[in-house]
């Protein structure tokens, strides 16, 4: 019964969790309000915050599950991918836990972490599912044979989904990141407008065409009313996220036909959309599919989800040596 601290630090939230045998007992996240105001992460200031928060962050998870340093037997880190400033920060802080404490290091692969938040807490999945994992820089379908088996079908050839949310609402005006935003303001609209996408066949993603089209749409209905973004940003933003969402589920759906899998998830941070998550909802529905969408808390970066991958990791004695590095890119 492992009671492992995970820490989670690649992009811009610093993330600290205590899991026991699997059960989450505290998942921690510290935002970092600064890249707001660059509408963007910047990566120098987000490994700075991480610097500041990540001690801290620690404290609370460990208070909020009850335990002390003591009570902790392995440490679990994001090793990659991300932003190798923010890496380091959380890969140097599970380092020296572990080897003052001497306790064993276990690295974690990020995307996979997004799909294993789905054993954060149950219904879980059975084994094989498949997985349409959703983020600001990845957009994968993944078939997930195992925990530590899951083989990449289908992934973004350009932007992720996220970035595709994120790209249209700066376009738009809106705040950093614009996924939520958007989320929120396309409830009170009607997707009106449709954009061109390419499709780069397969069962792979392309969203960089969909920010240029959005341009010159907008432009054009612009020259002929000058106010038309901001007189109608509701029915604007109901198009993007319609526009997102439809190829998602189409490549979705295809990959779900193709592989024969009826239990279907979402992960990652665009898994947060609701709209997103009541069309898997209805798709799901329409075909017998058994759909999976992870608690908003596990969708977004956390580090409850590295803590569950590690309890897999650490179930087969799968450590880390303290040589081990972060990797902006991991290997796949
Ligand atoms: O997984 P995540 O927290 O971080 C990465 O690993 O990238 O995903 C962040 C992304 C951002 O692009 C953000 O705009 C998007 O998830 N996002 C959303 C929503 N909540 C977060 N996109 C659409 N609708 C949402 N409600
Ligand atoms: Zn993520």
């Amino acid at each position: 019964m492992p009671t492992l601290l995970a820490i989670e630090s690649s992009c811009d939230d610093t993330s600290a969790a205590v899991v026991r045998d699997g059960t989450v007992l505290s998942n921690v996240t510290a935002a970092q309000a600064i890249h707001v105001e660059y509408g963007g992460v910047v990566p120098e200031y987000a490994s700075r915050a991480h610097q500041r928060n990540i001690t801290p962050t620690v404290a609370v998870a460990l208070r909020r599950a009850g335990v002390t340093e003591q009570d902790i037997e392995g440490v679990a880190f994001t090793r990659g991918p991300g932003l190798i400033g923010s890496l380091m920060v959380g890969v140097s802080f599970a380092k020296a836990f572990a080897l003052a404490r001497g306790i064993p290091l276990i690295e974690v692969d990020h995307m996979q972490a997004h799909v294993l938040a789905h054993f954060a807490e149950p219904p879980y999945p059975d084994f094989p599912f498949l997985c349409l994992t959703v983020s600001g820089g990845h957009t994968q379908l993944v078939v997930v044979h195992s925990a530590l088996e899951q083989e990449i079908i289908g992934r973004t050839i350009d932007d992720a989904a996220g970035e595709a949310f994120d790209k249209s609402g700066k376009l738009l005006g809106l705040p950093y990141p614009a996924g939520p935003e958007i989320d929120r303001l396309a409830r009170r609209g009607t997707p009106v407008l449709t954009f061109a996408q390419p499709d780069p066949g397969g069962l792979d993603f392309s969203f960089s065409g969909l920010k240029t089209s959005i341009l010159y749409t907008l432009q054009k209905k612009a020259r002929e009313q000058p106010d038309y973004v901001a007189g109608n940003l509701a029915d604007i933003c109901a198009s993007v996220q319609q526009a997102i969402i439809d190829t998602l589920l189409g490549k979705l759906i295809a990959a779900a036909e193709q592989t024969e899998l009826t239990q279907i998830a979402l992960a990652g941070g665009v898994s947060a959309n609701s709209a997103l998550r009541q069309r898997l909802e209805k798709e799901g529905r329409q075909r017998g599919w058994t759909t999976f969408v992870p608690r908003l808390e596990y969708c977004t970066d956390n580090a409850a989800m590295i803590g569950v991958m590690a309890t897999f990791k650490h179930a087969q004695r799968l450590f880390a040596e303290h040589t081990v590095a972060p990797a902006a890119r991991l290997g796949k």
